[in-house]
């Protein structure tokens, strides 16, 4: 049970596509579910940002749920953790508001994550709401008082934001938020693509052959494994600059067993890059599986999925009333 003792985490993820993948998962979802024991925890999908680019309204709401499904699969307990959608809470987006208006529209273009994405597409084609998508996560975090941010690497410059603007708040209107700590664990695995091996394991930029998704049919992903990029030579060392395509499966066979890559080197001395592609297929086959099997049984029950996801946004609505209630008096809005 949550209690004013234990530490807030918040985390978020977009539901931009039908299925995580290995990336996503061993990079931040995994760890998702380790703090809900002795920390007070919030995770939302978050729908709101799955808008700022093009997208397909049938397949968000869908991909919505699958969102959902994975991430109790994933181990994410709903009578432990608030999950909910990002959409069903109102306030986020009207904290957003607030803080659009104390962010510099300078601070809010140096975000390089909308300098790489808006290039992409042009100015035309960008959305002023791409631009304030990091403003809209710090809304996220703050109208939760969170104290850490579980986040990959990639966010880093987000959660800076976010610190900042929590703390010119305070500056300005009286002590209000939280400023929260960004949770980044060194160890969490970096998966890069099966087939490019210098670049990150990527939705947008991956080919489907660099990609194993969580939902993927455990044939196919066994396969993806065994037709992975690897280097010249053949032995199974950890050498990231010589041997990227290895190191990257040592990483993930590493991440499925919870052994040190060390162990791992030892265990595979003398032996072909072969062998030990095909253990780690079926390492791989033998996780996605029952992964697979234990969503789908969760998506075939939507109205249950309902229920927790309205008791879930019940939950963060709690909390985030009584955080807007005071900015709005800190702001000198009449009540
Ligand atoms: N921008 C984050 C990502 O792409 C997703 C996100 C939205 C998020 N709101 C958040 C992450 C709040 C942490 C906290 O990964």
């Amino acid at each position: 049970m949550p209690t004013e003792s234990k530490p807030r985490v918040l985390s978020g993820i977009q539901p931009t596509a039908d299925s995580f993948h290995f990336g996503n998962y061993f990079g931040a979802i995994r760890q998702w579910p380790t703090f809900q024991h002795d920390h007070d925890a919030f995770y939302c999908v978050v729908d709101l940002h799955a808008i700022t680019v093009e997208y397909d309204p049938a397949a968000l709401r869908e991909r919505t749920y699958r969102s959902v499904a994975q991430l109790i699969a994933a181990g994410i307990d709903p009578e432990h953790s608030a999950l909910f959608i990002q959409s069903h809470v109102p306030q986020h987006a009207q904290l957003a508001w607030v803080l659009n208006c104390i962010t510099g529209f300078g601070e809010a273009g140096r975000m390089t994550q909308f300098k790489d994405k808006s290039a992409k597409s042009g100015s035309d084609r960008t959305s002023v709401g791409l631009f304030t998508y990091p403003i809209l996560q710090a809304a996220d975090i703050l109208i939760y008082q969170a104290d850490q941010v579980p986040i990959g690497e990639d966010q880093r410059q987000h959660l800076e934001l976010t610190r900042d603007l929590a703390g010119r708040f305070n500056h300005r209107f009286g002590k209000t938020f939280t400023v929260p700590q960004p949770y980044i664990v060194k160890s969490m695995a970096k998966i890069l693509d099966l087939q490019d091996p210098t670049a990150k394991m990527s939705k947008s930029a991956s080919a489907p052959s660099g990609i194993i998704d969580l939902l993927e049919d455990p044939r196919k992903a066994a396969k993806k494994i065994r037709s992975a990029v690897t280097d010249s030579g053949s032995e199974i060392r950890f050498d990231e600059e010589n041997k990227p395509g290895i190191s990257n499966l040592l990483t993930i066979y590493s991440a499925l067993t919870g052994s040190p890559v060390a162990v791992i080197e030892k265990e595979y001395e003398g032996q072909q890059y072969g062998q030990f592609k095909v253990a780690l297929s079926e390492l791989v086959a033998d996780f996605v599986g029952p992964f697979g099997e234990r969503t789908n049984e969760l998506l075939a029950d939507r109205a249950e999925l309902d229920r927790i996801l309205k008791s879930g946004a019940d939950k963060a609505k709690a909390v985030a009333t009584q955080t807007l209630a005071l900015v709005y008096d800190r702001l000198g809005f009449v009540l």
